[in-house]
């Protein structure tokens, strides 16, 4: 009996477009699923989509023994309990050699807990965030492996073919040692919520400040998508505010969406590792606090009811409007975006990870969630200086950053006077704020610290460390 050159394990939907995409790209895949029903779905699919070279399997020893080895099995289940139930199922029929691969959202302490594990055994393993959704997963998506180098090497002829594929190659790279795979997909994801923050605020002040309808909301998001803000999540936000309701009820399904936000955890995961390596990242944590606060509905609508609505202000110029909210938006981007290379940076040194992120960047240019034409800049800024301090020193963000400055502020103006929140743009304009100046007012802060505590401070003249008495 022929052999499968890859086996992938957990059949949903993501799992199944995975196997279905590598066996379309010529790869034979063998798939198992811990409830059968998944599994004859999955061969139903491969024949209906082309007679695709997928074997499927609902005995366990017989899907690993149909692998050629060193045996290659990938994992698309939930994170936590049910990857190490899968691992310790899969590990009694693997031999020294073979490798596992969990495409799964996993917190990256977890993924080295594992390796290490099964090291002692001989067994390989990585961690690779995988993103795209389930049209990525099907048709290509970015995958961020992490682990031992000899196994990227086995899985790269494969993957390579799977990715997205942009002009300067497939969306998947060698990330680095240890789980740095899952913690590049895990800043992805906090990068993702603060671009969905940003881009709520866009649509707030747009819609609240200037009565903006969604017909013209549709416009101006189709309008931006073909210029410098073009990313996959604008494209679908334009899409969005033209669907009708699909209930009868009339008028558009965007209307009716409850304003509760939910999530699954990495994006907290990245705030709490911004704190953990001390890496400012108010862009992305103010997303977060964006969600917390969203899904406090009824304490809304009660304090709605002490403090009124917000107030439009009258006389709204529409056009000047909507081209100040997109320089806003994408100055925020940049901010955004910054804090979460720096905190990449933060990770590979504190692990040693030697992460690249020019590669990173270059890999987020397709099939992913964030991708954008944005990021090849970002990218582009990485290959220019590999040590860039920040992207907000980059000549030519900087260029974009000074020409927007004006247009930031007005939107932020206009949305406080109206009382309308945006945290997402005034905490990148906060963020860009401080690291722009020279002196800050944390002399103050120190002072009040060596005041009460005899905390010390340095001084701007004189070397050392000093203490004073601060009263008589
Ligand atoms: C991706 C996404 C995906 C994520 C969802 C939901 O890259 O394909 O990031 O991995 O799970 O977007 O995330 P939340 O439920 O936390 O919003």
């Amino acid at each position: 009996m022929s052999q499968s050159q890859v086996g992938l394990v957990g059949l949903a939907v993501m799992g199944q477009n995975l196997a279905l995409n590598i066996a379309e790209k010529g790869f034979p895949i063998s798939v198992y699923n811990r409830t059968g029903d998944k599994v004859d779905a999955c061969v139903a699919r491969a024949k209906e989509e082309g007679n695709l070279p997928l074997t499927g399997y609902k005995d366990l020893n017989d899907f690993v023994q149909s692998l050629e080895r060193p045996r290659r099995v990938i994992m698309l289940v939930k994170a936590g309990g049910p990857v190490d139930a899968t691992i310790e199922s899969l590990v009694p029929h693997l031999e020294v050699g073979d490798f596992i691969i969990d495409g799964g959202n996993e917190w990256y302490p977890n993924t080295e807990r594992r390796a290490a594990a099964l090291a002692s055994k001989g067994i390989g393993y990585m961690g690779m965030g995988v993103s795209g959704g389930e049209e990525g997963a099907r048709n290509g998506p970015s995958m961020m492996p992490g682990g031992p180098r000899e196994t990227w090497e086995l899985m790269k002829p494969i993957l390579s073919k799977v990715a997205a594929q942009v002009d300067d190659g497939p969306c998947v790279t060698y990330i680095g040692p240890g789980g740095s795979g899952n913690y590049v997909k895990m800043v992805h994801n906090g990068i993702e919520y603060g671009d969905m923050q940003l881009i709520s605020e866009a649509y707030d002040v747009l819609k609240t400040v200037g009565g903006l309808t969604n017909e013209e909301l549709h416009q101006v998001f189709t309008d931006w998508n073909n210029g410098s803000l073009n990313s996959f999540l604008i494209e679908i936000t334009a899409k969005v505010f033209a669907k009708r309701d699909d209930q009868g009820k009339g008028g558009h399904l965007v209307d009716y969406i409850l304003d509760q936000t939910g999530m699954k955890g990495t994006g907290r995961w990245t705030i709490i590792e911004a704190a953990e390596l001390s890496i400012a990242a108010p862009t992305m944590a103010a997303s977060l606090d964006g969600r917390f606060l969203s899904a406090l509905k009824q304490e809304r609508v009660a304090a709605s009811a002490l403090y009124g609505d917000p107030t439009p202000p009258s006389g709204v110029d529409k056009k000047q409007l909507i081209d100040d909210v997109s320089k806003a938006l994408y100055a925020s981007k940049i901010c955004s975006y910054a804090q979460g290379m720096n905190l990449i940076r933060a990770a590979s040194i504190s692990h040693d990870w030697n992460l690249n992120l020019g590669e990173i960047s270059r890999i987020w240019k397709g099939g992913c969630i964030i991708r954008a034409i944005f990021l090849d800049r970002i990218k582009k800024a990485y290959d220019l200086d590999a040590n860039l301090a920040s992207l907000l020193v980059n000549p030519s963000f900087a260029a974009e950053l000074n020409e927007s400055q004006g247009a930031w502020r007005r939107v932020i103006n206009l949305a406080v006077n109206t009382g309308i929140a945006v945290p997402g743009f005034s905490s990148s304009l906060a963020y860009f704020d401080q690291y722009r100046r020279a002196r800050l007012p944390a002399n103050l802060v120190q002072a009040q610290r060596d005041f009460f505590g005899r905390h010390t401070f340095e001084r701007t003249d004189m070397a050392g460390a000093y203490s004073a008495m601060w009263e008589e």
